[in-house]
């Protein structure tokens, strides 16, 4: 099961319980009840985790021991998708036309065309990390020439079939794969840009996935992302929770190598020798674009 990563930061230790709470929980309440969840899953977290000092405790432990190993039990050889999923999973095959909608809908995404001219800037061969629900996907193959070939990978199968889905309803090639983006399974230098529309917000492990990202780039290649400003943007409510506020929360996030800050991902890159070439504001989201100049 794929739950969400802070929880998983949390409850590492406890996956399996939490595991089974989240079952139960999707099968009364999901997708009808969403607020109610919610409600429920805080109370479950304050429950366990009752007070400021133990939720520092939590944290400190995942820095020293987390790693980056899928905790809630799934691997790149899906070997627990349940009946019901493998049907949601075919569903996705034929969800193109929703995509499409929401694009053309969605006037939020005010950077959604720039990410996607950028992603296909510098290439044919393109990585997308994290399909999700595919609105990144879909604004970068509504855009392909009939020479790229673009390669979706998310460790939950039926995201990755949604990759397929939208490939096939805008008749673009490429192909979808569950896999975690902890080893990815690519040679070294196999493509000329990676990207990922909001996935290396909800990541956990944020060196191993960058270095990763590096390993499967080609010399001269360009990793473009669309991001939030800050990661505490998404966490909030569960710092609120615990009174803690934004610059204490952003160090935090930090220390359990969880998406902090733009400044974060810049430092990591320039760890591995990349250059930021490119950057644009939207509000509280950002595109940036950096190139490996290196082999
Ligand atoms: C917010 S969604 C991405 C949004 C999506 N790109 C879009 O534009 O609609 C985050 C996705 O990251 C995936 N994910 C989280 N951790 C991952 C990991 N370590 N490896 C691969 N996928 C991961 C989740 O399964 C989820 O589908």
């Amino acid at each position: 099961m794929v739950f969400g990563e802070f929880r998983e930061i949390l409850f590492f230790r406890e996956v399996k319980e939490m595991i089974e709470f989240e079952t139960e929980l999707r099968a009364r309440l999901k997708p009808d009840e969403a607020e109610k969840a919610w409600a429920e899953t805080f109370e479950y977290i304050k429950e366990k985790i009752p007070d400021r000092e133990a939720f520092l405790k939590h944290l400190e432990d995942y820095a020293q021991n987390g790693k980056p190993v899928w905790y809630a039990g799934r691997n790149p050889c899906c070997d627990d998708l349940s009946d019901r999923q493998l049907v949601k999973a075919y569903a996705n095959l034929f969800r193109g036309i929703e995509r499409e909608k929401m694009l053309t809908n969605a006037s939020w995404a005010t950077h959604i065309n720039y990410y996607a001219e950028k992603v296909l800037e510098c290439g044919k061969m393109t990585l997308e990390m994290t399909v999700g629900a595919g609105l990144g996907t879909a604004a970068v193959a509504s855009k392909m020439s009939d020479s790229d070939f673009l390669t979706c990978v998310d460790i939950d199968f039926k995201c990755a079939k949604n990759a397929d889905g939208i490939l096939s309803h805008f008749g673009k090639r490429g192909v979808g794969i569950a896999t975690s983006l902890w080893n990815l399974p690519f040679d070294d230098e196999t493509f000329s840009t990676v990207c990922s529309h909001f996935g290396i917000d909800e990541c956990r492990e944020i060196d191993t996935v960058l270095s990763e990202t590096v390993r499967v780039l080609k010399p001269g290649g360009r990793i473009v992302f669309a991001s939030n400003e800050s990661g505490y943007r998404r966490t909030k409510h569960y710092f609120d929770m615990y009174g803690i506020d934004r610059t204490e929360a952003q160090n935090l996030l930090k220390q359990v190598r969880h998406y902090a800050d733009k400044q974060q991902i810049d430092d990591i890159m320039s760890k591995h020798g990349l250059t930021e070439i490119d950057y644009k504001s939207f509000g509280e989201r950002y595109v940036a674009v950096y190139k490996k100049t290196h082999k």
